[in-house]
């Protein structure tokens, strides 16, 4: 399932010209620290740290965003020049471990840069929902903006200033959120905080005029596009390198970890990590969340043949496979201990396209047109890639 999964995905992004990048698992502590933000819940709480034989403070990386940046910048890969990246593999967070929630879970992620505008958000929010089709996933899609960081900063002080003259009705965990990274808040689920929260300034009305274009422009080009989306205020990710557009894919099956694939636009993040200004985007997806709401398992590379045979004409039946082999054919050779009727089973399950039953002086051909045919052994490879070519030409 993970295969056929990732197989979907990787054809998909290459072809809107992404290009895999394999970043290491490691990092230094501190790249975490600067662009996921030091007041995250990911940073103060969720890292695998440790000090190596250096000295130096490392860390298992808990998202991919980062090293990518940092590998981008280092292969002087962003000077100029638009790219887009692709990535997976496993991300480690200290989390309360719970159903779609693990300590070690993995992403599959695409980042671009070098695209500043809302096109380029339209275009990976439609190879979502064009993944999401292929896989028969159902989902709906929320996007905000967070706008330019001057309007961000702008409402972190409103809703600081709104809070505070609230705070006696705040739990603890916002009011710890208060003074550290009040924007979280808004996340919160707890109903007691509800009213507070529907009350409280809105971070639309702090927009600039730059900032409204640019969701607008989005906003246009999905609707354009056909695609559903809602916008949702409150949505504002739980790390700091956001600016401008913020969006995640959500499914109701998924139960209180709901979120399927998340990104957003992150233009500051190159130049905080020491790069020239360089305008970003990018999502990741969670393997383990999306592959439990698979419901169309796309065609991984197919069986051709599957042997079924016994003891005695087991050594024939490889060479038979290495033989069919040397012609591209796929070919799966039964050796181990299960009788026909099991053997059967098997084969059937394989999806092979064709079954050879090569167990005495003669093979039965099934399948590919070929039901019930007997061959000797000397002529079954000219037999079965005669009738696999045919089937081939005749679809
Ligand atoms: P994120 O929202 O932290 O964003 O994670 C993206 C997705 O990874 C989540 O929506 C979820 O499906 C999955 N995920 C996160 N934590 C866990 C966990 N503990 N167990 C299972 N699945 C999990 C990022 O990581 C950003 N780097 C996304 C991004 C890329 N933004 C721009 N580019």
């Amino acid at each position: 399932m993970w295969t056929a999964v990732e197989s979907c995905a990787r054809t998909l992004f290459a072809g809107y010209g992404y290009q895999e990048i394999r970043l290491p698992l490691l990092e230094h502590t501190e790249l975490y620290t600067r662009a996921v933000g030091e007041v995250t819940d990911i940073v103060e709480k969720e890292m695998y740290t440790f000090v190596d034989r250096n000295g130096d403070s490392l860390s298992l990386r808990p998202e991919g965003t980062a090293g990518c940046v940092r590998a981008g910048i280092e292969a002087g890969a962003f000077h100029n020049q638009t790219q887009r990246f692709w990535y997976q593999g496993p991300m480690f967070r200290h989390e309360r471990p719970q159903k779609g929630r693990y300590r070690q879970f993995h992403q599959l992620g695409v980042e671009a840069y070098g695209m500043a505008g809302p096109d380029i958000e339209a275009e990976m929010i439609l190879l979502g929902e064009r993944l999401w089709r292929a896989l028969g996933v159902k989902t709906r899609l929320l996007v905000n903006s967070l706008g330019t960081p001057a309007c961000r900063a702008a409402y972190r002080q409103a809703l600081v200033d709104y809070l505070a003259r609230h705070a006696a009705d705040l739990d603890d965990d916002s009011r710890r959120r208060l003074e550290r990274n009040p924007l979280r808040i808004l996340d919160s689920k707890n109903p007691a905080l509800a009213d507070l929260l529907d009350a409280a300034p809105k971070l639309a009305d702090y927009w600039s005029g730059e900032a409204v274009a640019h969701f607008q422009g989005l906003t246009d080009q999905l609707t354009e596009a056909g695609v559903a989306f809602t916008v949702t205020p409150r949505l504002v990710r739980g790390l700091d390198y956001y600016t401008h557009t913020v969006f995640e894919w959500v499914s109701d099956a998924l139960g209180a970890q709901a979120t399927v694939c998340a990104g957003g636009r992150y233009d500051g993040l190159v130049e905080e990590l020491g790069g020239a200004a360089t305008p970003a985007v990018g999502f990741a997806l969670g393997l383990e969340r999306l592959v439990t709401l698979v419901t169309r398992w796309p065609q991984t590379a197919p069986l051709d043949v599957f042997v079924i045979t016994g003891t005695p004409t087991r050594r024939k039946a490889v060479a038979l496979a290495e033989a069919l082999r040397e012609h591209g054919f796929a070919v799966e050779v039964y050796l181990g201990p299960a009788g026909v009727k099991s053997q059967i089973k098997r084969a059937q399950s394989s999806g092979a396209r064709m079954t050879l039953y090569a167990q005495g002086d003669e093979i039965e051909l099934d399948g590919a047109g070929a039901a019930g045919a007997r061959v000797a052994w000397s002529e079954a490879v000219l037999a079965v890639v005669a009738r696999l070519r045919g089937q081939r030409e005749g679809e």
